[in-house]
């Protein structure tokens, strides 16, 4: 790889480029910016490759009466038609539950779900045909919202419930009290690269398949199951994706399992790409909640006793949503101390797309739930928002046990916040943002502060494991390899700059290569922010048992003791010698020393027992804060984002320059759901927002035109992480609550803040101009 310095780049003089660290650019930059980074639609495509196109349901809920594909069979170019009843193996695609259908096979339970797949020359000509079956349905009633789903009962797994203390009689015996309901809109992944699969049909029933996917092993054991095969005649590789965000956890299992039924049956290369549309009405996204609250508090604004309904929109069958519906239970709490709590979490099942994770996987709307509750009470009280979040903060010591039993011990929100509170002048604006309001009509501004408090590991414990391949050659550079997958997150920097440093070598010398079952068995998903934390591991317990061996063959060949072999600088010293890390390296290999290694971790400490809701789900917990400022145009419920100020912790970051992308782009991802993101299903179910023209994700011109990020220095993860480092991936998007909450801000100064706006997510202009009428009219909604 080539490291090209930029300004952050912090080398010492006499050490390695491109340590652990360093602010290196992402390893593909150079290829991404250039055009020349292959994806998996760039692969040259093999001789006599087939396209596939999908033929989708236009029903929310029926029967499939007739399934006429004449006219497709028939149509230019279309060698192939493929539907349930074609596939030799098991027609499932789902990646827990066996309850989601590759082709649905007579009965159809969203607009989009796929019925057969075509096979063509060109792409055109398969999409074209595919337009053209006779479907005749045979309606069913569809549900499709959550609620309608609990009143009937309807749900994709069993509802959960976490409970600690007794809330009843806390929030009886309580001062205070207020209840609810509020509710926060789902999203789409928006990946610039849509969902794609190719594959390959090898000799004597062995299949290998290119995907966009962050869990190659899961394709994998999918689509050889579909094929009637076992998992060794499958082989998945997966070089990068053009962004993810969670849509490529489970989603891509689908599409591979149609090119790899074709291409089996055909005995040629088959490639299905989705189009934009398509893929916006066809694969899952973020998970919609209507969120029932009731709570008891103090004059104060401590909270005594709280509780929850949620009910998320799961869509057609289980998905991830089980575990995504349990880390939105333990985001509840988001940084408070919830001492008397009761959670209940419906997951509901609705004849819409089956949703799926999306960067945070549920925490953001659980700590959508206690934010949202949390600034009620202080409105309530006509107390300052921040003096509330302060009186409910986790302590240290005390107050600082979960709902779900872990002990906090990592607590640094005080610091975190004080620090923020201090270096944007909240208090000062708080003041000067009252005094503008009351002389400013039409223009309302706004500000909040919200911390973020996100758990780090899979909940589902044995998911915490990860393995690597490290290969040296005989020139001294280093081919690497490990479980995870590149979706633009720059794990695949990491664990370079991990292996750079474990052996002393400078970064250009590792070959960083494709994801690949074939040389990684077994890996989960990339997701739970935790790729570099596993594989980080994985390939530094490789890289050290290469380090090992190089040892010990230089105490044996140059009688000197362990002590005095010392890696450094891309040299190693060996008692009073020095050499070339690529010579010894070709000495070993001559006396037929293995240069070849895996690596294994799994994370300590975690143990979690999900039939209480209890344990230790994660290793560590990410803080950060936000403070963002909005002004709200209260004639048509227009805003602009006027100042960001984000403090985040990164531990000791592995690349400070990574890290801050992903602080920024997570930050703005967040701001997308909260604002302008919105999915409208009409009332049979169809999704009417499939395209950036009436899907609005946000774009440079939104951000803050002040934006102010800093990642918290010198701050080591107190568990034993890579490098001390923590997980950034998702716990950046959460500080977005504070754009949601300056935006209500904003709108409670309209009548001199004595009404409390009653505000869903996305706050839309539309949604905002709505509350500000509201709170005009004395409050009725
Ligand atoms: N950053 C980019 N550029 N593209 C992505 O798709 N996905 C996010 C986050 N950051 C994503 C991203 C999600 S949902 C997760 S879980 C993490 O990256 C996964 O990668 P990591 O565990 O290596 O941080
Ligand atoms: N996060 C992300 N993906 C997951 C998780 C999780 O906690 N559990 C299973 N898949
Ligand atoms: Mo991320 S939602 O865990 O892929």
């Amino acid at each position: 790889m080539d490291v090209r310095s930029s300004p952050e780049q912090k080398v010492r003089a006499g050490e390695i480029t491109g340590g652990v660290g360093q602010a290196v650019p992402h390893d593909s930059s150079h290829l991404h910016v250039s055009g020349e980074a292959l994806y998996t639609d760039d692969i040259p495509e093999p001789r006599g490759l087939l396209h596939l196109a999908v033929g989708m349901s236009m029903r929310a809920h029926a029967k499939i009466r007739q399934l006429d594909l004449r006219a497709v069979r028939e149509a230019p170019g279309v060698l192939e038609v493929m539907i349930a009843d074609d596939i030799p193996g098991e027609n499932n695609c789902g990646p827990v539950v066996a309850d989601d259908p590759i082709l649905a096979p007579g009965i159809v339970q969203y607009v989009g779900q796929a019925l057969f797949s075509v096979a063509a020359s060109t792409v055109e000509q398969a999409r074209k045909a595919a337009r053209l079956a006779h479907i005749e349905y045979e309606e069913l009633q569809p549900i499709l919202d959550p609620l309608t789903a609990v009143e009937a009962g309807l749900f994709v797994l069993p509802t959960q419930t976490l409970k600690r203390g007794d809330s009843r009689a806390a929030i009886a015996n309580a001062q205070h009290r207020l209840r609810g309901r509020t509710g926060v809109g789902g999203q789409d992944q928006f990946y610039l690269e849509g969902q794609i699969a190719m594959a390959l049909p090898g000799e004597d029933g062995s299949l290998f398949i290119y995907s966009s996917t962050q869990h190659p092993g899961e394709v994998q054991h999918l689509a050889a199951a579909a094929i009637g095969k076992h998992f060794k005649d499958v082989v998945v590789e997966c070089r990068r994706m053009g962004g993810a965000f969670g849509g490529k956890e489970s989603q891509p299992a689908l599409i591979a399992c149609i090119a790899a039924l074709m291409a089996q049956r055909t005995g040629r290369a088959c490639k299905l790409r989705l189009d934009r549309d398509d893929d916006m009405i066809m694969t899952g996204k973020r998970h919609d909640f209507v969120i029932d609250y009731e709570v008891g508090f103090d004059d104060t604004g401590r909270i005594h006793g709280i509780e929850f309904m949620l009910a998320s929109r799961c869509g057609m069958s289980a998905d991830l949503s089980g575990a995504i519906n349990d880390r939105a239970m333990f985001h509840c709490d988001n940084a408070y101390y919830l001492e008397n709590v009761s959670i209940v979490s419906h997951r509901c099942k609705t004849h819409t797309v089956s949703n799926t994770a999306f960067r945070g996987f549920g925490g953001p709307q659980g700590m959508f739930a206690i934010e949202y509750v949390v600034d009620e009470i202080a409105r309530y009280l006509h107390l300052d928002a921040l003096a509330v979040r302060r009186r409910n903060f986790y302590g240290k010591g005390e107050r600082n046990v979960t709902p779900y039993l872990q002990t906090v011990e990592d607590n640094i929100l005080e610091p975190i916040v004080d620090r923020l509170e201090k270096t944007s002048e909240y208090r000062k604006r708080v003041e000067e943002i009252r005094r503008f309001n009351r002389g400013s009509p039409v223009l309302k501004r706004g500000i909040a502060l919200t911390p973020v408090k996100f758990g780090i590991s899979f909940t589902a414990t044995h998911l915490n494991q990860a393995g690597a391949l490290l290969h040296v050659y005989t020139d001294g550079t280093v081919h690497i390899n490990h479980g995870g997958t590149e979706m633009g997150q720059g794990l695949f920097t990491k664990v370079a700059q991990v292996v750079a440093e474990e052996l002393q070598i400078d970064l250009d010398r590792i070959r960083i290569t494709a994801s690949d079952t074939s040389k990684v068995p077994n890996a989960s998903a990339t997701a739970a922010s935790s790729g570099s934390d596993l594989n980080g591991k994985a390939a530094q317990a490789a890289a050290r048992k290469i380090r090992k061996r190089l040892i010990r063959f230089a105490c044996e060949r140059f009688s000197v003791p362990e002590d005095q072999v010392e890696f450094h600088n891309n040299q190693v010293r060996i008692g009073n010698e020095t050499m070339g890390f690529g010579e010894l390296v070709f000495l070993a290999w001559f006396a037929r020393t293995s240069l070849s290694a895996t690596g294994f971790y799994r994370t300590p400490k975690i143990n979690y027992d999900r039939a209480t809701f209890s344990g230790r789900p994660f290793f560590y917990y990410a803080y950060g804060a936000a403070v963002s400022e909005a002004i709200v145009d209260t004639l048509t419920g227009e805003y602009r984002l006027l100042r960001v100020d984000i403090l985040h912790d990164c531990g000791k970051s592995l690349n400070p320059a990574i890290d801050m992308g992903q602080i920024e782009g997570g930050f703005v991802q967040g701001t997308g759901w909260l604002t302008s993101e919105e999915l409208w299903w009409t009332a049979e179910g169809e999704l009417k927002t499939h395209a950036p023209s009436t899907y609005k994700i946000p774009t440079c011109s939104d951000l803050a035109v002040d934006f102010r990020v800093e990642m918290l220095e010198s701050a080591a993860n107190q568990e034993n992480t890579i490098y001390r480092s923590k997980a950034v991936g998702e716990p950046p998007l959460m500080l977005s609550l504070s754009v949601f909450h300056a935006i209500r801000d904003a709108i409670a100064s309209v009548d001199d803040y004595r009404t409390i706006p009653r505000l869903r997510a996305p706050a839309t202009p539309e949604a905002v101009l709505a509350a500000i009428e509201a709170v005009r009219n004395g409050g009725a909604a």
